[in-house]
């Protein structure tokens, strides 16, 4: 008898944002006539920048002729696009990380859910609340958890990011063996100092632990004394692997492609407390579940790098950038507290006591425009709705202006 993975029932019914995209649709068909405005999940809006195009259909072409066709290439990513990510990521930032440690992929969702296999089921987790959900549920369907009781799996170590601590996880009381942490961070929009990621790297070697680190909203940092990389933090190398994304950095939502850093140096404990490679252990399960991005994607995401993709796709987060500025003004204005939104795309609204749902479903149908109920993102949501930048200036103004009604 054919039996199925029992972890699969101790999740909700659908994923966070598949639930609000059918919400959404159902409104829609019921209301055709209102121009939904979509400031929900963090999808972008603008075209590739001319710069990646020209590289995307560099790529293209050299797949028309024999002479140029490529195949299969290496699982871990064409040397061109390795060594201008480990130049102009890491070391051009004192962070020392060598193209053999990137290892490209389709996404930081797929690498983010993927990562956490290469564990034994029995660690300790720490995971923030709210947290961008693909964390969770995947060590749920992993069978790290028990059920899902009161807002939470048992067997998970929480962290409350709240207002009280600047939406900045404590270190846990308790001793965890694998910690996920997002700067800037998704949901809230907060970042973290270097101090901030030293507690954490200090924290990790004295437990002999590890870091999963998402950087998939680096570009959107600003302010230069922020940090860009947790390997600018001395030590980071032996504890921590590092999640980015072409997708909100260079507009590749539907392109797909990212990295993975995991440095050689990194490592994990074998059941008799022996030291193992993680790059080994990486390399041994991207190999073989994994063949690669495609090549006219990898020539796209190369093109990110050049002078002119450079410069095209600073532009491009400075609207981004423009629009969360509109957002959080609007959001003053209105009397509600914030978070995020000057080095990251997301602005975590406090809806006071309003239910999160209610609140998302007050902006709906009474604004038509799309957010995020904060408490799809864990308990600690609760009472808070999520708006992203990600949309054109027009629609993001005048979804501003419909919210001002709405909540007058
Ligand atoms: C989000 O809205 O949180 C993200 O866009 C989802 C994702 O990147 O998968």
């Amino acid at each position: 008898m054919i039996r199925a993975n029992d972890n699969y029932s101790k999740l909700k019914a659908s994923y966070l944002f598949s639930d609000i995209a059918k919400r959404v649709d159902d409104y829609q068909k019921k209301n055709s006539g209102t121009q939904i405005i979509r400031l929900g999940i963090g999808d972008v809006t603008k075209a590739l920048v001319p710069a990646v195009i020209k590289g995307f259909h560099d790529g293209v072409d050299e797949m028309a002729s024999d002479a140029t066709f490529r195949g299969y290439g290496p699982e871990q990513g064409y040397a061109f696009l390795r060594d201008k990510i480990a130049k102009n990521d890491f070391q051009d930032r004192g962070a020392d990380i060598s193209a053999d440690e990137i290892f490209v992929s389709d996404g930081a969702k797929c690498d983010t859910g993927n990562f956490q296999e290469l564990f034994a089921t029995d660690i300790r987790v720490a995971i923030p609340d709210p947290v961008y959900p693909a964390y969770l549920d995947t060590n749920v369907m992993a069978g790290r958890t028990g059920e899902f009781a009161d807002g939470r799996y048992t067997g998970m170590v929480y962290m409350d990011c709240l207002k009280e601590n600047n939406f900045l996880p404590n270190l846990p009381d308790e001793e965890v063996d694998l910690i996920y942490l997002c700067f800037p961070n998704n949901p809230t929009g907060s970042t973290a100092t270097r101090a901030d990621l030293k507690g954490w790297v200090d924290y990790a070697k004295k437990h002999k632990a590890l870091i999963l680190f998402d950087a998939a909203y680096e570009a959107f940092v600003r302010d230069e004394n922020l940090p860009r990389t947790i390997y600018e933090i001395e030590g980071a190398k032996e504890v921590a692997v590092e999640f980015r994304s072409f997708s909100k950095a260079a507009g590749f939502t539907g392109t797909r492609c990212g990295f993975t850093v995991v440095p050689k140096d990194c490592r994990v404990f074998n059941s008799v407390g022996e030291k193992t490679s993680l790059h080994s252990l990486w390399n041994r399960r991207h190999t073989t579940k994994f063949n690669g991005v495609s090549y006219p994607v990898q020539k796209a995401a190369e093109a990110v790098y050049s002078e002119a993709g450079k410069v095209q796709v600073k532009q491009q987060i400075d609207a981004y950038l423009k629009n969360a500025d509109i957002i959080r003004k609007t959001i003053d204005s209105l009397g509600f507290d914030y978070v995020g939104g000057n080095n990251s795309p997301y602005i975590w609204v406090d809806g006071k006591d309003r239910d999160s749902w209610d609140f998302f479903d007050l902006l709906l149908t009474k604004a038509g425009v799309v957010c995020t109920p904060g408490a799809g993102f864990g308990r600690c949501g609760q009472n808070y709705i999520r708006i992203s930048a990600f949309n054109t200036l027009e629609n993001v103004m005048s979804a501003m202006d419909r919210i001002k009604e709405a909540l007058k």
